[in-house]
């Protein structure tokens, strides 16, 4: 990456701000288990996960936390709704073959259904590029039809499939793998900013 900025740094939408969170927020936004969440054998089951799983993730406080995706290239963005955590936006290692990184997001199902996570990312899409990535891959897996239906949202495309990639309960499930080129982002909110001057 070009510039070397690896914070995760404030971002504001028209609804939204994304920053740095607390543990507190963390343990928030992943009440239940996003796995179950994502509806792959066809049914969300609103299964709380266990606090302490989710603070062993935090262990030795937020600020480490930070430090160690910062050192890793990562980021992960707590998404406040007036003030109110209700999701997170983070990213896997970056990939400097293609100069690519990985985005993943989750949202608490009190707030789904309102376009926060698409609005979300797309704010989170647009610090990625300006900090110098490429290209940004985004992962869901078979049967997760509302990841699948934010990365259309955003204008995401097809870019590979894993076949069998992820255990879920005893079965194995494919991993649709999306992609959004620079060029692509530009072109669309250039679009997007257009049709909004001209209204
Ligand atoms: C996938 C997820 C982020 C969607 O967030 P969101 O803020 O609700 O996104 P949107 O409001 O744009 O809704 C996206 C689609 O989800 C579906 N959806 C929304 N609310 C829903 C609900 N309560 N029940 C079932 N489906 C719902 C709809 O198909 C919607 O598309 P539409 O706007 O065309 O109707 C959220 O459901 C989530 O966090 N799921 C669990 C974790 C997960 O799957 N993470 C993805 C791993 S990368």
């Amino acid at each position: 990456m070009k510039y070397n900025n690896y914070e995760t740094s404030l971002l504001k939408t028209n609804r939204l701000v994304l920053n740095k969170g607390t543990t507190n927020d963390f343990l928030k936004v992943y009440e239940y288990d996003f796995k179950r969440l994502m509806g792959l054998d066809g049914l969300i089951e609103f299964e709380k996960q266990d606090v302490n799983k989710i603070k062993s993730w935090f262990k030795g406080g937020i600020n480490n936390y930070y430090r160690k995706l910062h050192k890793a290239h990562m980021f992960d963005w707590i998404v406040y709704l007036k003030e109110k955590a209700i999701g997170n936006v983070l990213t896997e290692e970056e990939n400097l073959e293609n100069n690519s990184i990985e985005v993943a997001f989750n949202f608490h199902p009190n707030y789904w259904g309102k376009g926060y996570a698409p609005e979300a990312v797309a704010a989170v899409i647009d610090y990625l590029f300006k900090v110098g990535y490429d290209n940004i891959i985004c992962a869901y897996l078979e049967g997760d039809v509302k990841s699948k239906r934010v990365l259309g949202k955003l204008g995401f495309k097809p870019f590979n499939i894993e076949r069998d990639s992820v255990e879920f309960d005893n079965y194995m499930v494919d991993k649709y793998i999306t992609i959004m080129t620079k060029e692509d982002w530009l072109s669309r909110t250039t679009k997007i900013k257009r049709i909004n001057d001209s209204l």
